[in-house]
């Protein structure tokens, strides 16, 4: 049975296709439309999802009329229409159980706690269930508008940014400030974690003038309070389930620098690449399709086609510094893994100034590094793997490598196995051998604020406009 997963009216609208447990697509509405966070799918992303299978049926992201009333009951964003011109019976899956049955049914596991921790869905905001063999059970809701999500937004908000979009800036901002500072009165809305001090829907109304350093102190305040509060809710999920594998899912995962302490509570942890509210489509087919999905990795979206362009990579990062490469299928999720990737030399501490002028952001911004992941315990403290850059940990050797190390010593490693990219992996190795250090650097092709390049028509239009040459791997005929 093929069947057609739908996320719309709400951020980050997306699209996936299963066959049988094989995940045949799944991309999102904003690399085709450029509308970042896009809410509604476009014709252009339907139709290439449809190059892979006709669906026997449709799955929803969220239950229409329980959004709604909450909608009706608290205010908010009211334009609901699902549509699909295809005749075939549809369903639908609550929001939170979407998340979770993305993180379940695409992990190693057949017992595990699951947690979804998010802004909202219709009225859940935070979630534990239990999976056992094929079957997801929820065991406990926090219901709107106590908030994990709309905890971090308010502040992301409150200190100039984009709510809901822009909380990956805060999260490194963090990084530069000193959390004591603030630490008391950020702890105070947010005490333990099924209280906080008022609706954060409604933002943050009563803590007066933020000055720019201020901004990076309360940042480090509240990735410390969300922290702890994480902790406390993971220990309670944990005893509460009695399970030591963790399936975490929810835009809160997304918080990298958190997530490396949840391996202190649990032994195993699988977060989808795609946590956040775009990876619902696929969740909302997998609850559909009740079991386990073959997971083949994050590379389901658009196909660039083209052989990976190993020995030009190593070429020009030796010669320039820099790449850009787009090729192959695009990435499911938010972080460019190597197929619409800026790749760049780590060793030259001159190299972020320069990716950060191409990408038009701010100059504090860090990068992340790619490494061997056979190599990644002697440069970062860690014994677990990153395969989808989900993890911030110390970097044992920063002197080496400096324009992957942010300023507070950590980096968000992403590592890679031959059997995952063999490609990027041999682009890793020749690089390796040249220079004794086997990692890059690894940013998305994207200008800020923009959506990552999708099609060819992309890569053109941003060699045109920008005058960089994006490697595709692709011969001309
Ligand atoms: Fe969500």
């Amino acid at each position: 049975m093929i069947i057609l997963g739908i996320n719309e009216t709400s951020h980050d609208a997306s699209v996936s296709l299963i066959k049988d447990g094989e995940v045949l697509f799944a991309g999102h509405a904003e690399r085709y439309s450029k509308k970042k966070n896009d809410w509604y799918n476009n014709r252009e992303i339907i139709l290439d999802a449809l190059n892979y299978g006709t669906p026997d049926a449709i799955a929803y992201y969220e239950k229409p009329l329980l959004k709604k009333s909450r909608i009706i009951i608290h205010g908010g964003a009211s334009d609901w229409k699902p549509k699909f011109p295809i005749n075939v019976p549809v369903y639908y899956f609550k929001h939170h159980h979407s998340h979770a049955a993305a993180g379940y049914y695409t992990s190693a596991f057949d017992d595990a706690c699951i947690v979804v921790l998010d802004a909202i869905g219709e009225f859940n905001t935070s979630t534990v269930w239990v999976g056992e063999g094929e079957k997801i059970k929820l065991r406990y809701k926090q219901n709107y508008p106590v908030s994990f999500g709309l905890f971090y937004s308010a502040f992301t908000q409150l200190i100039g940014l984009m709510p809901n979009q822009e909380e990956y800036i805060m999260m490194g901002m963090a990084g530069y400030g000193d959390w004591k500072k603030y630490y008391k009165k950020v702890d105070d809305y947010f005490p333990s974690y099924d209280k906080q001090k008022y609706n954060f829907h409604k933002g943050i109304t009563d803590w007066g003038f933020v000055s720019e350093q201020d901004k990076f102190d309360i940042a480090a305040a509240v990735q410390m309070v969300y922290e702890q509060r994480l902790n406390q809710f993971m220990r309670m999920a944990k005893s509460l389930t009695g399970k030591n594998n963790l399936v975490f899912m929810g835009g809160c995962a997304l918080n990298s620098s958190a997530n490396t302490l949840l391996w202190n509570i649990f032994d195993m942890i699988w977060i989808m690449p795609n946590p956040g509210d775009a990876g619902s489509s696929l969740g909302a087919a997998a609850a559909l399709y009740g079991k386990h999905i073959n997971w083949n990795g994050p590379y389901l979206g658009h196909d660039l086609g083209g052989d990976y362009p190993i020995q030009q990579i190593v070429n020009d990062i030796l010669k320039d510094g820099i790449v850009a490469v787009a090729s192959g299928r695009a990435e499911y999720g938010p972080r460019a893994l190597g197929n619409r990737s800026i790749l760049a030399d780590p060793r030259d501490p001159s190299i972020k100034d320069k990716v950060n002028l191409i990408k038009q952001r701010e100059l504090f911004r860090p990068f992340a590094p790619v490494v061997m992941a056979e190599h990644a315990h002697k440069w970062f403290d860690m014994d677990f793997e990153s395969p989808y850059m989900q993890y911030t940990v110390k970097c044992i050797q920063p002197e080496k490598i400096p324009s992957v190390v942010h300023v507070d010593g950590t980096s968000r490693v992403q590592t890679v196995t031959k059997d995952q990219h063999p490609g990027l992996y041999r682009v890793l190795n020749k690089f390796y051998l040249q220079t004794g250090v086997p990692i890059l650097l690894n940013t998305s092709l994207n200008i800020k604020g923009q959506p990552l390049l999708n099609d060819m028509k992309d890569v053109l239009d941003w060699q045109a406009h920008y005058g960089y040459n994006i490697l595709t791997g692709i011969t001309p005929l």
